[in-house]
């Protein structure tokens, strides 16, 4: 009896640790250091303090109030499944999506070439 039970349990343990390898997938590639940073990615890490911190980590995955954007660039994909590039993340920026509101009025060109910039750096 004893034995039965100690062997389901060990194989519920075994089901829940690919279930938990499986939702997690290997770590992403660590971010460039801070202290490599060139002047402009310096810039744009200002702009991401300023406005885009209070929503989303830099160095995490993790949801925030908005997807976690560390590795953004390096996935394939963003969160919502369009392609990671550019195009893509600067017409977010400009135009906001759902929760998050758009920085087309109050953003400049430079500041947003700093930032896109910077996100390439995550
Ligand atoms: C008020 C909170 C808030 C702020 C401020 C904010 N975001 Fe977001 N952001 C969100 C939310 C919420 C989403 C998810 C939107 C959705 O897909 O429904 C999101 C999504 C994104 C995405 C993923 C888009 C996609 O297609 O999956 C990117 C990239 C992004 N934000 C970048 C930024 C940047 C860069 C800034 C600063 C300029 C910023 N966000 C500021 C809340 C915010």
């Amino acid at each position: 009896m004893r034995r039965v039970s100690y062997g389901a349990s060990k194989l519920s343990l075994l089901a829940l640790g690919a279930a938990f390898l499986s939702a997690c997938g290997p770590p992403p590639p660590p971010s460039k250091p801070l202290s490599e940073l060139t002047p402009q990615e310096h810039a744009g890490r200002a702009v991401f303090i300023a406005d885009c911190a209070r929503c989303h980590h830099a160095n995490d995955q993790k949801a925030y109030r908005g997807p976690g954007l560390q590795a953004l660039y390096k996935e394939k994909y963003l969160p919502s499944g369009a392609p990671a590039n550019d195009d893509r993340v600067s017409y977010v920026i400009i135009h906001g999506r759902n929760m998050m509101p758009a920085f087309g009025d109050t953003m400049d060109s430079q500041q947003l070439a700093d930032l896109l910039a910077y996100l390439r750096t995550l």
